[in-house]
Formats: structure tokens, sequence, C-alpha cells
């Protein structure tokens, strides 16, 4: 037997035992004739002494060992005479009698501590170094017991897990497909799946009724603190159901995996439809852990003779609550941030609601105090609060002042990571215009099914009226981040047709993209419609975490290398020509 206990088992009530434990040597210290080492597993950590005034030999091995040596060490559990409180087992200590090297460590790059020393390129290289710090192992622990939790749920609900491939061809979700050369098909390629998308309704028609997966994912898109290449989706799908039916199985689900994993209870989740978000907060995904909501100033801050305001389709403000102490300094630095090519804001105007009433702004010659009292009013504002407005075209004013708001709410502390706000946003647009392509994309995707009462309207030729169709699609937000998105599909062949027609597909195209599944439903396609989460993600923010990469295993970074084994990489000629592949190099 390697080992009588892990390194976090043993307590006070186990002195007197003798014990074998096994694992990496996290710290070692001499203090006079003892060696102190603190001996870490996956469990935790549990301290070992070895005396060399009892036992020279054995004190002079254990003044040897490096850190993340291997061992295993028998001894005597005894109370320590300084006890550690931070630590489970830190009211004991081993005596050690006995030790084996079981393996012997390089001296790590970076020290394997909940705050390392390591860089994200360095703690990449090393994944199996950083994987092995407490902190990073908690994460991938909680992923396995979130999906664990799923599967509970899921399967509870009569829901049958099925595996769909990975060889396939193109699936709609919008981002580049990474691609697989065919050997025996020279010069064709299969397509990883963007998603497992037309599989799951496909199963529909064949009468699975509900289906799920935890599946990877495959997109080659730019990567993001949230977005990686590849990635993991709670996958769902479920026939003869409504949208409401969809939403609220899903919410049980976030309902059991908050109760299940992290002891929270969530209440109803509250509902918004898309165009009420961007109203109130110029996003699709608000996050409700703060107010700081739009008041639309149009009406009012136009027509007073700022050439500014008078030019803008739109003039909006939020209120920052407290913040009328801000310095002329810090004024400018959130004025020259609005204005980074990634937000692209003009410039920023403030209203200063003093804590003596009086009001100051950066735009006092072209409004009198009078007015500006009638902005502070719209807005809500009281003394010490204040105002900040941007201006322009309606729909770019609102992303720009969203990301105003976002901050705002980082820099005053009001998005606690602890704090979980869900969010269901509802009745997405059902198409999404391209300027630089000139077209209409599907918002959601192609097989996503209009507002039943809007259906007309696919055969109009006026892009307004085109714009404002409604789709049975919905999103899971939590705390500003999109967690899921779904839909209630098209069954019908038709209106299938008549959707990749807006959508700029020939009948060619459509057919030669998608006849496997237009076929399908000409056999009886069930009404049907599902939902897929990210799993990643919502690891990240039940954890109150940015990245989605401390939840990966093997994440990639944003060059989407694999750091730690050096892919993607150059592969032989000779490869390449069993491929059918010819590289031309200039
Ligand atoms: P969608 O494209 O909205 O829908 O994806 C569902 C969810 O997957 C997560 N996600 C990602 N996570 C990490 N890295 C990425 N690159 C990435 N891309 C997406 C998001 C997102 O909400 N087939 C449809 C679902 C359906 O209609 O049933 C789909 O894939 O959290």
């Amino acid at each position: 037997m390697y080992r009588t206990h892990t390194c976090n088992e043993l307590r006070l009530s186990d002195a007197g035992k003798t014990v074998t434990l096994a694992g990496w040597v996290a710290i070692s210290r001499a203090l006079g004739g003892l060696t102190f080492v603190d001996l870490r597993d996956r469990y935790g950590i549990t301290q070992l002494v070895f005396d060399a005034d009892d036992n020279a030999a054995l004190g002079e091995r254990a003044s040897r060992l490096g850190r993340e040596f291997v061992i295993q060490a028998t001894g005597l559990v005894r109370e320590r005479a300084s006890k550690n409180p931070n630590r489970a087992t830190g009211d004991i200590e081993i005596q050690v009698t006995a030790f084996e090297v079981l393996n012997t460590a390089k001296t790590p790059p970076f020290t394997i501590l909940d705050d390392t020393d390591g860089g994200d390129d360095l703690r990449m290289k090393y994944r199996y170094l950083d994987l092995r710090r407490n902190a990073v192992q908690q994460n991938i622990i909680f992923r396995s017991n979130l999906a664990l939790e799923t599967r509970k749920y899921l399967a509870g609900q009569g829901f049958v897990e099925i595996e769909t491939p990975f060889l396939i061809k193109s699936t709609p979700e919008g981002a580049r497909d990474f691609v697989v050369p065919s050997r025996m098909n020279k010069g064709q390629f299969y397509a990883l799946p963007q998603s497992p998308q037309t599989f799951k309704q496909i199963l529909m028609v064949a009468g699975f009724d509900k289906y799920f997966q935890i599946v990877k994912c495959f997109r080659d898109e730019d990567l993001r603190a949230d977005r990686q290449p590849e990635f993991t989706q709670i996958d769902c799908e479920m026939s003869f159901i409504h949208q409401e039916d969809i939403l609220n199985m899903f919410e049980g689900l976030t309902q059991h995996l908050f109760q299940h994993t992290l002891g929270l209870v969530l209440g109803a989740f509250p509902r918004m439809t898309y165009d009420e978000a961007m109203r109130r907060f110029g996003s699709d995904k608000p996050d409700l852990r703060f107010g700081m909501e739009f008041v639309d100033l149009s009406d009012v801050a136009k027509g007073k003779g700022f050439p500014v305001f008078d030019s803008a389709e739109t003039v909006l403000a939020i209120c920052a609550p407290g913040c009328a102490e801000y310095s002329r300094k810090q004024i400018d630095e959130l004025t020259e941030w609005v204005k980074r090519p990634q937000i692209g804001a003009k410039g920023l105007v403030y209203v200063k609601y003093e804590a003596d009433g009086s009001v100051k702004s950066s735009v006092d010659k072209f409004y009198s105090p009078e007015d500006l009292k009638i902005w502070l009013e719209r807005c809500g504002a009281t003394p010490g609060d204040l105002l900040f407005l941007l201006c322009g075209e309606d729909e770019k004013t609102r992303k720009q002042l969203s990301e105003l708001r976002l901050e705002m709410g980082s820099r005053l502390g009001l998005r606690k990571p602890d704090d979980f706000k869900p969010l269901w946003v509802v009745d997405f647009p059902l198409l999404e215009w391209d300027e630089d392509e000139g077209r209409f994309f599907a918002m959601h995707h192609p097989f996503t099914s209009p507002k039943p009462a809007d259906i007309p309207k696919l055969d109009s030729d006026d892009p307004a009226t085109l714009k404002g169709i409604r789709a049975d699609a919905y999103d899971l937000v939590l705390n500003g981040v999109e967690i899921g998105g779904g839909s209630i599909r098209i069954h019908d062949r038709d209106l299938q047709s008549r959707n990749f027609r807006l959508l700029g597909f020939t009948p060619e195209e459509a057919e030669a993209q998608f006849g496997f599944l237009l076929g399908a439903f000409e056999y009886g396609a069930p009404p049907h419609g599902g939902i897929a989460f990210g799993f990643d993600r919502l690891n990240a923010v039940m954890n109150g975490a940015n990245s989605i990469r401390d939840f990966i295993a093997f994440p990639k970074n944003n060059q989407g290398r694999d750091m730690m084994i050096d892919a993607p990489d150059a592969i032989k000629l000779k490869q390449l020509e069993e491929l059918g592949i010819r590289v031309v190099t200039e």
C-alpha cells in the first residue's frame, strides 16, 4: 500500500497512529537538527518532521529533499507545538521514521502556490506544474462536479445523452471552420463541428424527444478571455415543446447546478426582451448586478445650440452614483478611455451634481443650470452624483455607453463576483444586417423560427420590416456574460426554404450545404427547439472568474497555440502527400 491516508485526512484525534503518506515536497526548511517538509497531494498539505538528533542518517537524507520531489514517508502522528489554524491538518505533524524518494524533480520554473510568480506563457508551457497548484486544481474539480450534476439533472428529466460525430461538414454557427483533410477522399475536407446543431435536430426527427450532450465544439475565431477555439457546450434539444418549456427546463438546470455545487438557491429568473435590454442597457447581455440604466436625453439636450448634440441621432446618459468628486484628471482619463479605438466614442460630456446642490459641467457654455437640472432630474441623480453623456448614431452610442457603464460598475466595485444575477433575454431579432457584406445574416442560426406573427414579413423587400422580424430565440445571461443561447426551430421545409432565400442562399446552395436536414424534414419532423450552454463560461462565472482558461485543463493561448505540446506544428512532406495536399511556398 503506497499510503494509508491522504495529505488532508489526519487530525488531532489521530495522534499516536503510525501512518504512511505520499506526495510532493511543497516546501522544505531546515531549523537546527530538524527538517520540516510540507507534503502536498490533491487533497491538501500535511507537515512532516525529520529529526536528525533522533536519526542522523534520516536527517541528512531529508536535508537533501528538493522542491517537488515525490516521496513516501512513514511516521507517527503527533500534536504540533505551534499549530497552523489556516490548514485543516494544522494541529498535527508526522514525525517521520522512514521515507523513500519515489522520484526527484528539477527545480520548477515558478512557485507552485496559490499566488504563483509564474507569468501566463510560462504557466501554459508547464501546464502540468500549474495544474498542481491548489487553486487551479480546485477549478478543474469544480468543473468535474458541474458536469456530474448536469448529467444527474438532465438524466432525471428523461434526457438521453447521445454522441454526435466530430468529422462532419460545415455547421451554421457563423464562425470559420477548422478543417481536416481526408486521405481517402483526396482534395476533400471534413469540418469540425462548431456545434452539434444539425445532428441534434435530426435526432428529434428520429424521435429521441429529449437529447443532451456535454460536447466539444470548434470555432476558428478571434480569441478573448471568454473564447477558446475548442470549448465545451451543454447541448440540448427537445421535441413537442414551446419556448416556455425550454426556459423552465434550463432555468431548473441552472438552479440545480447552483444549489448542488455552490449551495446557493436562485429565485425565478427575470426576463427581458432584446429591445428592452438594448434600450435600458445598450447590450443584449446586461449585467444586472448594478443599475446605472440609460436615460435618453435627446429631446432635452438637442436644440440648445451645442452642435455636437444637435447633429447626433441620440444623446444618452448614465448616472454614476457618488462620483461628483471625480477630479479633472480622472474625467480626462475616462474620456481617453472611451475614445480608444475599441470603444470608439468621439468624446465624453459630464455633469457634476455637487454635494452643495450646484451644477458644473463640461458644456456650461451651452446649457443653463436650469437646463442641466432637468437632465439630472431625468436621471434620478442626487447631490454627489455625476452624469456621463455620449452621443451619436443610436446603435453605436448604446454600445459605447454600455462599455462605459460596465467600466464604471467595475471601478465602483458594483460587480461583485459572488453576487449572481441571471436573466433570460428573449425575442431576439431573426436577422442581423452586415454592413461589410451588405446583406442579412441569421442572428442566431438559419434554423431559428421567426415568431409566428412575424412570418408574413419574411416576404417583404423593406430592410426596416425585415430588421423588425422577431424570432423565438433566447439567451441565458448571468452577470453580463452570455451563458447560453437557443431557439425554437423551423420544422417546416417551405418556411426553411423561405428563410434560406432571405439569407442569400440559392436553393442549390441550401441543398448542397443542408440538403440532409431539409431531406429529413420531409419525413415527419416534430416541432422542436433547444439551447446550448457554454460550459466553460458557466464554470468561470459561477466562480467569479473572468477567464475560461482557468477552468480548462489544457487551454490554448490567444494565438490559438497549445504552449505545452507546441501545436499547431508543421507536418512531414510524406504526410502531406498522402493527404494530397501540395504546399505552395513563395
Ligand atoms: P451559440 O453559438 O450561442 O449557440 O453557443 C452557445 C454558447 O456557447 C458558448 N460559446 C463559447 N464558449 C467559449 N468559447 C467560444 N469560442 C464560444 N462560442 C460560444 C457561449 C454561447 O452562449 N447550436 C446553438 C445552440 C442552439 O441553438 O441550441 C449554439 O451553438 O456561452
